[in-house]
């Protein structure tokens, strides 16, 4: 099997530890070790410093399995199987799709979710999106045309990368209905659920509604802590979860010791690391209003309900790949062109999760009016203002 080069990653790889500031970042602004360790009980730390540094248990420590669980509407520890998050996707797709299998997979969205069923030889089909006046939308209806009697699997993101679209219930619901109607199993990224601006527009998470949902969680978006590596697969199905773990024995085998405990401590936290997010996220969407509301001749964009990014659409004659190209050259700024993503138009990934965002968008303004002869915009009001001499 010969998969496609990962475009995002690659793309990645070349910016993010040279360019100095980033506006397409999909995490949360990371926490440094001190600062986790400020969350841990006296306990957890004794557990943290005392650490046996052997192998660990293959289906994840069970403590962790059980703070997973416990997050979970329904779901024992003995549901729960620790990954790496990335490895959570190659897993499900590895091992439960064969050649000629029919997969619906949302459009655009992370490459992995739908290259490696690609490579493997199924038969896709794109569930795509929408733009609508004020936002993106994935219709169910459209989704239901695209189910046969082969499809094997159905694979969605909620809050999505990139348009960071949140369905409202009464659509999740029907989705999942849709995939127990047609047997189908139901692989739910909600890599960046848990930052929902407003609680009350949490979805469930689909393994609570579906015995054949497979659900990928992690830490590495919501909970500022992608360094760690910890993410988890939930799925209520013994027969998915053992193929599941027969096929971790060809990845990674089992989890870091360390982060294991790491994860603990921030999972006794979860409350407070994602409330953390939020804040982050929402002060975010406070500066980009400002910030992109002043060209709007320039810029479209919405604004999610969960999650850390949107798409934003560069209205100008420039492909954006070139602008990408231009802004991370001339002002040191990483800006993710959704064409890697393979979404055509002009868009490009907005990031709405690190603190350092004002600092990038006060290098992306000379350059977009110089670049577009624009007249600078008038200073923003106090509180708003961006200290440039960083
Ligand atoms: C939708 C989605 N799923 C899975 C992952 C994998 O997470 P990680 O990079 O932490 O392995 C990502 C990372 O960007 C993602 O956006």
């Amino acid at each position: 099997m010969k998969f496609a080069p990962f475009k995002i990653e690659n793309f990645f790889r070349q910016h993010e530890f040279s360019a100095p500031y980033g506006i397409s970042q999909s995490d949360t602004e990371p926490l440094t070790l001190d600062e986790l360790l400020t969350y841990a009980s006296a306990e957890r730390r004794e557990q943290f410093e005392k650490l046996w540094l052997g192998y660990t248990e293959t289906q994840g420590h069970p403590e962790l399995r059980a703070s997973i669980a416990a997050m979970h509407e329904g779901i024992d520890a003995g549901d729960v199987i620790e990954v790496v998050p990335e490895e959570g996707v190659f897993l499900p797709m590895n091992s439960l799709l064969s050649a000629g299998d029919h997969v619906v997979v949302m459009h655009p969205s992370f490459q992995s979710l739908w290259e490696i069923a690609r490579a493997t030889g199924c038969e896709l089909s794109f569930w795509r999106q929408r733009r609508t006046e004020d936002g993106w939308h994935f219709d169910v209806d459209e989704l239901e045309r695209l189910i046969r009697p082969d499809t094997r699997m159905l694979i969605i993101n909620f809050p999505h990368n990139p348009t960071g679209y949140l369905p409202s219930r009464a659509d999740f619901e029907r989705v999942v209905e849709l995939a127990r109607r047609h047997n189908l199993i139901l692989f739910s990224d909600e890599i960046y659920r848990f930052t929902e601006h407003d609680e009350a527009l949490r979805l469930a998470s689909a393994c609570e509604l579906y015995e054949r949902a497979i659900v990928l969680g992690g830490l590495s978006k919501c909970f500022g802590l992608p360094g760690l590596r910890v993410g988890w697969l939930i799925t209520r199905d013994a027969g998915l979860s053992h193929e599941l773990q027969e096929m971790k024995s060809y990845t990674t085998i089992c989890g870091s010791a360390p982060s294991e405990i790491l994860a603990l401590i921030a999972l006794d936290n979860w409350r407070a690391l994602t409330a953390r997010s939020i804040d982050i996220v929402r002060t975010n969407i406070g500066h980009c209003r400002e910030f992109f509301g002043a060209y709007p001749d320039l810029f479209w964009l919405s604004y999610p309900k969960g999650g850390t990014i949107t798409l934003a659409e560069l209205k100008a004659e420039m492909p954006v790949g070139e602008f990408a190209e231009a802004i991370v050259a001339e002002a040191g700024v990483t800006v993710l062109p959704a064409e890697i993503m393979l979404f055509e138009g002009n868009y490009f990934r907005l990031g709405l999760g690190r603190t350092t965002l004002p600092q990038a968008l006060a290098h992306v303004e000379p350059f977009i009016n110089e670049r577009f002869a624009l007249t600078p915009r008038p200073p923003l009001p106090q509180g708003l203002r961006v200290d440039t001499a960083d």
